[in-house]
């Protein structure tokens, strides 16, 4: 059963303001002085802006959504509770709902990322009970009582994962659109049977696509974070 296209505010980008500044960053001229990495923290469209933003605060408070904005519920909707990054959410929601479009319709979470909603791009990947998993194919309401852990709950304390320090270190990114689906593969990678070389980690990151091609930084970002564990 596809969830896909039977809701046209699933498609709206409007009400995406990550996925639609870095679908196209080229629509909003760089300012004279701006590097590439103040220029994705500032717009806090793209995967390491969105993964950090509680400690860069790259996301304006007047560009997030409010629960107002969320759909409507729809007579089918049956209630649930979802744990995400440790916080319960007690929802009413259509059991065909995704757990991707659960946490970005309805949570108004989107660090997330939306790619193919196919199950074929990674952008939507994320932990459950520590495992990775393509938010885009599994329906939220199998989720009740399991541990979610999405981009947004990976730094603590303050401080970047060590993942998230490496993609940053070795530049694993360009637009940043996969860059959490990368990070969050690239974490549950560490505690995964993976070869020590970077053809094992090619294969064992080939479920996340980078149309940017960073895949490169993206292996030596694996790498540094795998020897730092
Ligand atoms: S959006 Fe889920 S795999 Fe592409
Ligand atoms: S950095 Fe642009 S898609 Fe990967």
């Amino acid at each position: 059963m596809s969830t896909k296209k039977s809701s046209p505010s699933l498609l709206n980008k409007k009400n995406d303001p990550e996925k639609h500044e870095s679908e196209n960053p080229a629509n909003e001229p760089i300012k004279p002085g701006f590097t590439r990495r103040s220029f994705l923290a500032r717009i806090g469209a793209t995967g390491i802006a969105a993964s950090t933003a509680p400690l860069l605060r790259a996301v304006p408070v007047d560009e997030v959504q409010t629960p107002s904005q969320a759909p409507p519920v729809s007579s089918q909707a049956v209630p649930m509770v979802l744990k995400v990054n440790g916080q319960e959410h007690q929802l009413r929601l259509e059991p065909r709902v995704t757990l991707l479009d659960a946490l970005r319709e309805n949570l108004q979470m989107f660090g997330t990322k939306k790619g193919c909603d196919h199950g074929q791009c990674g952008a939507c990947t994320l932990h459950v009970n520590g495992r990775r998993v393509n938010s885009c194919l599994s329906f939220a309401i199998m989720h009740q009582g399991d541990e979610i852990t999405t981009i947004e709950g990976l730094a603590k304390d303050g401080q970047l994962h060590p993942v998230q320090a490496a993609f940053l270190e070795h530049d694993g990114f360009q637009c940043g659109y996969c860059t959490p689906g990368q990070i969050m593969s690239a974490t549950a990678l560490l505690k995964e049977p993976c070869g020590a070389d970077d053809d094992s980690v090619r294969e064992c990151m080939s479920g996340n696509i980078c149309r940017c091609g960073a895949y490169p930084n993206i292996v030596a970002a694996v790498q540094e974070a795998r020897r730092r564990a």
